[in-house]
């Protein structure tokens, strides 16, 4: 909690610094728009398994948004479904019901992932990634 002038100048001095530096976008992980080296830390809260069907459950409201506000956000409204194929995910139903194939195909998307992430940030640098059943960060460096 806040409660200091002085405290809430230098929060929003933070904020304004971080607002600098962020660079909000909206890409799949695999490639990620950067080169090489760029970031000096990383935080990720990846896909765990077959814990939650992302994209089916956005299709839900992604077909509506697209009808009514697509037009003003072509670049993020083109396919009729939200994408699937590059979705890092371990549901059988997209590996003809084969749980292992599904599990394999997920374990090597991540690990393509994290390889990926690690190429965008500069060395001995700190990745923190969340673990989702837990909801415990883990950080590594290096
Ligand atoms: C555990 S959730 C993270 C949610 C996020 N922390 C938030 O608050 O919105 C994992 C996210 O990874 C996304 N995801 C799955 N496959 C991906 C891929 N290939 N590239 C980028 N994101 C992906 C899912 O759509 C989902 O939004």
């Amino acid at each position: 909690m806040l409660d200091k002038p002085g405290q809430l100048l230098r929060a929003a001095a933070l904020a304004q610094s971080y607002r600098d530096l962020h660079r909000p976008g909206r890409s799949s992980v695999e490639p990620l728009p950067y080169e090489k080296a760029t970031f000096d830390a990383e935080i990720a809260d990846p896909p765990y398994y077959d814990n939650i069907s992302y994209s089916d459950l956005s299709d839900f409201f992604y077909v509506w948004l697209r009808r009514s506000v697509g037009h003003l956000y072509p670049e993020h409204f083109t396919p009729e479904l939200t994408p699937k194929r590059a979705e890092i995910i371990a549901v059988a139903y997209r590996h003809d019901d084969d749980k292992e194939e599904a599990r394999r195909a997920y374990e090597q998307m991540m690990e393509e992932a994290l390889r990926e992430s690690r190429r965008v940030l500069a060395p001995a640098r700190p990745t923190a990634l969340l673990e989702p059943l837990q909801r415990r960060l883990t950080c590594r460096v290096g």
